[in-house]
């Protein structure tokens, strides 16, 4: 799918300004993230830390559990905002490709300037999907 450059802007500042959020004490790594859903809507998201550090969530698993939790089942787009550009952990990738293995995904430092563009597919080649799982009916 192509995504106007507009929307591809409007997606990255909402994880620039979503970071502003970031509840990290521990690390000091803030990272801001926003999807882009199907319905056209944007959700973001940032990482939440806890003194029991597994406890912890990152920015993308945010952001995508939000637009999960209001209905939305097929992601377009996610962008992710650290200051240097950080990958999406193991956890977060597994998570995307629950909702969309086309789904690109745009890697940004805070000012807003993407330095990968790449599929979930290439993130996580072989995803183990619900495809994987024996018929439930
Ligand atoms: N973090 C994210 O929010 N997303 C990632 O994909 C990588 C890591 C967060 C988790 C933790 O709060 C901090 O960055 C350092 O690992």
């Amino acid at each position: 799918m192509k995504i106007d450059e507009q929307t591809k802007q409007k997606l990255v500042q909402a994880a620039i300004q979503a970071r502003r959020w970031a509840y990290a004490p521990y690390s000091k790594y803030a990272v801001g993230a926003a999807v882009l859903t199907e319905s056209g809507k944007i959700y973001d998201g940032t990482n939440i830390e806890n003194a029991a550090y597994p406890s912890s969530i990152c920015a993308e698993r945010v952001a995508m559990f939000k637009a999960a939790s209001e209905g939305e089942r097929h992601f377009i787009a996610l962008t992710v905002v650290t200051d240097n550009a950080g990958m999406p952990c193991g956890a977060c990738r597994q998570v995307m490709a629950e909702f969309g293995l086309d789904m690109l995904v745009w890697i940004a430092n805070e000012k807003g300037t993407i330095t990968r563009e790449l599929t979930v597919s290439d993130l996580l080649p072989g995803a183990f999907t619900g495809a994987d799982l024996p018929d439930q009916s």
